[in-house]
């Protein structure tokens, strides 16, 4: 905490008073856990990596294997990882308060699921879910689980070939998770948006929603995001540091 504690008093007062809080994070709440950001100068994945060839279809489409090959990296990467004192800071907030707090994540990482938070609502998808790259034809489906090894691995009927359940850069959110985050945030009486820049949408749009029907907003980041201005609040330090701080009294 950047010698702010008056406005960790502020944030945890709002935290306080407010009968249905929406939360929403980002890599930054994955980061302590071991976990490269997006956009983190040096560090984040897209300074290293082409996000178009990595994270589109089209890029899987041009090299699926070595698409397959940088998710089963990132992967192993997840499952090496473990909850920070954030992940479970929310997770002890939310079993304290049960239905009071709806966690919306962009994260694909399972460490908000593992910290406790089992109904957190995924935006972007789940890098350990896999799914046909073509719709299967058959009825009953196949199931991707039981695909041919291989990179990427691919059914042993119909040669469709298995993708990460995640949501690329050009397609749609699923439509359920992104209307569950969309009415938590116009329902909500306090945001809490925690490591994320604030540079993709419709995610990155939740905070005005919520600024727009009262809500008191309020930014859990080391850095400057590009939503800072619909927040009242900025608190600049990391999650496992600050939400302790912020939660765990309440
Ligand atoms: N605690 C809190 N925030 C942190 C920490 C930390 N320890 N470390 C970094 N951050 C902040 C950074 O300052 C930055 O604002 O986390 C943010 C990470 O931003 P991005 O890397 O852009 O990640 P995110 O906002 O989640 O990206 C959104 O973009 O590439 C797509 O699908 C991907 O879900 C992702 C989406």
């Amino acid at each position: 905490m950047s010698g702010h504690p008056a406005e960790l008093d502020q944030a945890r007062e709002h935290l306080r008073r407010a009968a249905s809080i929406c939360v929403l994070t980002g890599a930054g709440m994955s980061a302590e856990s071991g976990i490269p950001t997006f956009r983190d100068a040096m560090t984040g994945l897209w300074q290293r990596f082409d996000p178009m060839q990595l994270a589109s279809e089209e890029g899987f489409r041009a090299d699926p294997g070595r698409v397959w090959r940088w998710y089963a990296e990132r992967r192993a990467g997840v499952r090496a990882a473990q909850p920070n004192g954030g992940h479970r800071a929310l997770a002890a907030f939310a079993q304290r308060h049960p239905g009071r707090l709806t966690l919306v994540t962009q994260n694909v990482d399972d460490l908000h699921q593992r910290a406790g938070n089992a109904d957190a609502i995924r935006l972007h998808g789940d890098i350990l879910a896999e799914r046909w790259l073509e719709p299967c034809r058959r009825s009953p489906s196949c199931d991707p689980g039981r695909a041919l090894a291989a990179e990427p691995p691919r059914c042993g009927e119909c040669g469709n070939p298995v993708r990460p359940g995640v949501v690329w850069f050009g397609e749609a959110l699923p439509y359920h998770a992104l209307d569950a985050a969309e009415l938590a945030a116009r329902r909500c009486q306090a945001m809490l948006v925690v490591g994320t820049s604030g540079a993709v949408w419709p995610a990155a749009g939740l905070a005005a929603q919520a600024r727009r029907q009262g809500a008191v907003v309020i930014i859990v980041n080391p850095q400057p995001s590009e939503i800072d201005d619909e927040a009242q609040l900025c608190l600049a330090g990391t999650a496992a540091q600050l939400l302790p701080a912020l939660l765990d009294p309440l």
